[in-house]
């Protein structure tokens, strides 16, 4: 692993061993049926439930995207390096176990910032022999610390694939989530591809603004949804693949996602030119 990092995230003061504060990384495991999760998640999980029912979907059609993609990159075209920011807890079906499947000798390094990802970051090092996985604890706010930890494992002068689902919502200025996305892709090849999911008010109506109105009163991180045109801006200079920018639920869709509804997160890849 590598990164600022203590010995034991669970001696981690950000820990919230007593449970007290929803946090989005256990939340987002509650909603995707995972048990690393404190009462305060399941509280704060159930109530934006109850403003809106569908944010399970949208759980699972973020990281039903996430496969499809990635499968796209590793099977299609040929990528063999990805960095995944932003990761998440540990789950079915993370993006070593998707790109390895395909490709053995995948390499993925995963950041995130929260200090029960850290602690269960074993789960995502469990790397097939010909590959390789790491572990970074970091802040998408700091791209360059990102870049200096993940060249450690990724060659960043072949193409990688840069995942960043449900995580730019996070950075609240969208002029810096712009030059965030443009540092981190500024250091990668030509033939490198990003990955985007992000939040949107524009395809979710009144009860997805009003659980992510509750959600920023009542959690951490503040959440941050943005129009189609805002997020095409953090993928200017890059060419969309078809069908280009849209609900995540309906880029590339197998039959299975086609009975899902049309969620209020936009999915989008992109290759840099
Ligand atoms: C909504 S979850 C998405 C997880 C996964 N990418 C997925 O699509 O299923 C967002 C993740 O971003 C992490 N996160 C939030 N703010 C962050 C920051 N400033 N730097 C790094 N990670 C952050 C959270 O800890 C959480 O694990």
């Amino acid at each position: 692993m590598t990164g600022a990092s203590p010995a034991s995230a669970c001696h981690d003061p950000r820990v919230s061993v007593d449970g007290e504060g929803a946090v989005d990384a256990r939340v987002w495991d509650y909603w995707l049926g995972g048990r690393e999760n404190y009462a305060a998640d399941r509280k704060v999980g159930d109530q934006v439930r109850a403003l809106f029912p569908a944010i399970i979907q949208v759980a699972r059609a973020d990281r039903r995207f996430l496969g499809r993609a990635v499968r796209h990159l590793t099977g299609r075209v040929g990528i063999r390096q990805f960095l995944d920011i932003g990761t998440g807890l540990p789950t079915a079906e993370n993006t070593h176990e998707i790109a390895q499947r395909l490709a053995p000798d995948a390499r993925i390094v995963y950041v995130d910032n929260d200090p029960l990802v850290l602690a269960h970051a074993r789960a995502l090092l469990v790397s097939a022999p010909e590959g390789m996985t790491d572990y970074v604890d970091a802040d998408v706010h700091e791209p360059d610390a990102i870049l200096h930890a993940a060249g450690k494992t990724l060659d960043l002068g072949r193409p990688v694939g840069l995942l960043l689902l449900g995580i730019l919502n996070f950075v609240q200025d969208t002029e810096e989530a712009v030059a965030v996305v443009g540092r981190l892709l500024a250091a990668l090849p030509s033939g490198s591809h990003v990955v985007v999911s992000h939040p949107t008010d524009e395809l979710g109506g009144e009860a997805s603004v009003a659980a992510m109105r509750f959600w920023n009163r009542h959690a951490t991180p503040p959440i941050t949804a943005r129009r189609g045109d805002e997020v095409a801006r953090l993928l200017d200079g890059v060419e969309l693949l078809d069908p280009g920018l849209v609900s995540c639920s309906r880029w590339r869709p197998e039959p299975v996602d086609l009975v899902q509804p049309v969620v209020p997160l936009f999915g989008a890849v992109g290759r840099k030119p």
